[in-house]
């Protein structure tokens, strides 16, 4: 989901789209694509404003560069996050489903793909801890680990953790979302999705606990943070977090020489000789 006002960002957001920005060395849509990658999605509808869809067009076309499916949907005016599966239900169809909010930076999908390759049914969430819990969803969740409330920027929340912005959902998740009525705030809610699947009793939370850093880079501290630590990360593990290319090269969603071809065309930067020393690897 790449679209919203961005409006925490302004100035910076007037004239670019939000998930265009840099974080660090990459446009900020590159994370959250590559942790969907990361997970076997491989087909993705970006949802984005209006006048935007050319510039995302112009960093993944029609997704074939990287092996996957990408079409674009325009949302004429921000209803809320849960609002995607309405604008998405006849590319849904009777299938799973993951959103990713576009503003979402994980430093490592290692648990996630764990819980998500256990994903049968229901609604798979994925929880960290944070000092300020009453800026996002909060979960309360049992000693059993059982998820008993989501409350939305909860003035007292009810614990310190911090539902993040990858949901997994069974195809049940178009008609609820069909079915929310908007909030205080006028828009369609994820937590009230979530709180559905918690009625249910269908819901997990897999919890990152603070071992994965992840960011909400939808301020500017925040993309700041963001940025200096996937600096730090990248320049400790020597791997790059958010490289949608080599996910695919890693994926078996491109081949090698499908690689070495797009590489002849980009720019000398630091991404290509990266990208260049990964194929050589891999080669042997
Ligand atoms: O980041 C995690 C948090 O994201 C969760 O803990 C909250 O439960 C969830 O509501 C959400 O809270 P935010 O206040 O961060 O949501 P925000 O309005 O910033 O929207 C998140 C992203 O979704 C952002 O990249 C813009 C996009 N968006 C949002 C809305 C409301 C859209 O594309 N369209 C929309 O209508």
């Amino acid at each position: 989901m790449a679209g919203g006002l961005g409006s925490r960002l302004y100035p910076a957001s007037l004239a670019v789209s939000k998930q265009l920005l840099a974080v660090y060395d990459k446009p900020m849509i590159y994370y959250p694509l590559s942790v969907l990658m990361d997970i076997g999605v491989t087909d993705i509808m970006i949802i984005v404003n209006a006048g935007d869809a050319d510039k995302f067009n112009a960093l993944f076309g029609n997704g074939e560069r990287l092996g996957i499916n990408i079409r674009y949907a325009v949302e004429d005016h921000p209803k809320g996050i849960a609002n995607a599966f309405i604008i998405a239900s006849d590319f849904i169809d009777d299938d799973t489903v993951a959103l990713i909010l576009g503003d979402n930076i994980y430093c490592d999908t290692g648990i996630i793909i764990r819980a998500v390759d256990k994903f049968e049914s229901g609604a798979l969430v994925f929880g960290v801890t944070v000092y300020n819990p009453d800026e996002y969803g909060v979960a309360e969740v049992s000693e059993d680990g059982r998820v008993l409330s989501i409350e939305e920027k909860p003035t007292s929340p009810k614990s310190n953790i911090a539902v993040t912005g990858l949901y997994v959902y069974d195809s049940d998740v178009v008609a609820i979302a069909e079915g929310l009525k908007p909030s205080a705030r006028g828009e369609l809610e994820i937590t009230d999705v979530n709180m559905e699947y918690v009625r249910r009793g269908n819901i997990i939370l897999a919890n990152l606990g603070d071992e994965v850093p992840w960011f909400d880079a939808g301020t500017a501290q925040s993309m700041m943070r963001a940025g200096h630590a996937v600096a730090d990360r990248e320049k400790q593990t020597g791997r790059k977090i958010g490289c949608p290319e080599e996910i695919a090269l890693e994926c078996g969603y491109i081949s090698l020489d499908q690689m070495r071809q797009q590489l002849e065309s980009m720019p000398e930067s630091d991404y290509k000789a990266y990208l260049t020393r990964i194929v050589a690897v891999q080669a042997g």
